[in-house]
């Protein structure tokens, strides 16, 4: 049996016999000579196959070898200055093993056609660096929860209210009733803080967004946590700490990922040495007024213009908070000295990714919460699984949700959200 080794680990052994597998990122070469370029999960090496120091099977097959072609060879690994990654196979045997033929993303393609072609272009180079960032990001949510002693806790997809908002419902026709897709899990995660005090998720959410931004997706993955007896502003401080912890590890395992995106990491590691910067949501309307010449008028929301002029202004994280209560969600603790606004908070990212994470210390006052859902036009009594938790043994407490595909955007620093997950769904796509 062969042992195949991957081309990462060819290259650190850097002499001697190999034996490689993957497809054909590019290939070119005479009658005589071809040199293909190997791609697998974890590099790309240039193989060199000489018509006269192979057999006649392997040379034909080199033949066949066209771009994302899969194969197997075996050779001879040697440091080549010369060679895109620095090292060159001079092949012995070399073995088609699914023929490609006509792919269809050439160079230089719209973006449409790519997103088109999405199933193929998962294999490019830069779609390749994405989704390993965007593991790591993954695996280094969990481990900072599990690390701070959360339990990880599922709520329901499927679920009969609504939690932010009427306008952005996805509605499923479930036996002949509506119900909907979930806009976040906080609902059923308040009831479990009950049991565990700190849980935390990562799943999906869906939000029928009718705005074609390049920050929104109808379906994207949202991390979130819940926890018992938090402040405000520690509820805050694990925000902090999350997007740190995450940016710490992507900066320690995808450095070379981050080099194939073009990415400047200097900004990265500025975030990551210095504190997020706090402010209210009254400071930022001064800061607009002194600094950017923009007025809002106090009890307006910051839209996503007034977003990208404070993150002009800071090139770090901005947590702004203690926003105007008719602008944010129900569940959100009102200030005790100052009942127009809630102890809500919204994560701007720097560089103008926009929010990441919104998040909350959760009003306590069973009478306050059920006003604000009349006001909403909606029945307190749909509510009374969530109310309830407020009934018994009710207690201090926060929690927050961060959108993973922008902060893979951000990190990425990626043109466009729909870049940070494979297979994106928007208003206007849904394939594949
Ligand atoms: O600010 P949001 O709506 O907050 C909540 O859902 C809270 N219930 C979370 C909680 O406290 N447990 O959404 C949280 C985050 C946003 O900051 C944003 O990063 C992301 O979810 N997000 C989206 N990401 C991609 N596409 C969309 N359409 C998004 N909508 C929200
Ligand atoms: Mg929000």
């Amino acid at each position: 049996m062969t042992h195949f080794i991957s081309i990462k680990k060819a290259m650190e052994k850097g002499s001697g016999i190999v034996h490689l597998r993957g497809w054909c990122y590019r290939s070119r070469g005479s009658n005589a000579l071809r040199f293909i370029v190997l791609r697998d999960a974890t590099e790309i090496i240039q193989c060199v196959v000489e018509k006269e120091h192979v057999s006649e099977e392997s040379w034909n097959d080199a033949l066949k070898i066209d771009i994302e072609a899969s194969f197997e060879l075996s050779g001879e690994i040697v440091e080549d200055k010369r060679a895109p990654t620095g090292f060159e196979v001079k092949v012995k045997e070399i073995k088609l093993i699914g023929e490609s033929i006509g792919w269809p993303i050439q160079k230089d393609q719209s973006t449409e056609l790519l997103a088109d072609l999405k199933h193929l272009w998962l294999r490019s180079r830069y779609m390749t660096s994405i989704l390993k960032i965007r593991s790591t990001v993954f695996g280094a949510i969990d481990e900072y929860f599990r690390k701070e002693g959360f339990y990880e806790y599922q709520s329901p997809i499927l679920q009969a209210t609504q939690a932010e908002g009427g306008s952005t419902l996805f509605s499923v026709n479930y036996f002949g009733k509506p119900v909907f897709l979930a806009q976040t899990w906080q609902l059923y995660a308040e009831p479990a803080i009950f049991s565990m005090e700190k849980i935390y998720t990562i799943a999906p959410s869906f939000r029928a967004e009718k705005s074609k931004t390049s920050r929104h997706l109808t379906e994207y993955w949202h991390a979130e946590m819940e926890v018992a007896w938090a402040t405000f502003k520690d509820i805050q401080d694990y925000g902090e700490a999350c997007i740190k912890h995450v940016l710490k590890k992507v900066l320690e395992q995808n450095q070379n990922e981050l080099k194939i995106l073009g990415r400047d990491v200097k900004i990265l590691y500025d975030v990551l040495d210095k504190p997020f910067i706090r402010m209210t949501y009254t400071d930022a309307l001064k800061e607009l007024k002194e600094k950017c010449n923009i007025n809002i008028e106090w009890g307006k929301d910051l839209r996503t213009i007034e977003e990208d002029e404070l993150s002009k202004l800071h090139n770090q994280f901005l947590i702004v908070s203690n926003y105007p209560k008719i602008v944010k969600a129900f569940y959100m603790k009102e200030d005790d000295d100052n009942p127009d606004v809630v102890h809500g908070c919204d994560f701007i990212a720097p560089e103008c990714y926009g929010e990441i994470i919104g998040g909350s210390e959760r009003e306590s006052d069973l009478e306050k919460i059920k006003k604000r859902l009349e006001d909403m036009g909606e029945d307190p009594k749909n509510y009374e699984f969530y109310l309830d938790t407020r009934k018994y043994g009710s207690v201090p407490h926060g929690g927050f949700g961060m959108g993973v595909e922008r902060l893979i955007s951000w990190i990425c620093k990626l043109e466009n959200i729909k870049d940070a997950i494979p297979f994106p769904r928007t208003m206007l796509r849904t394939t594949p």
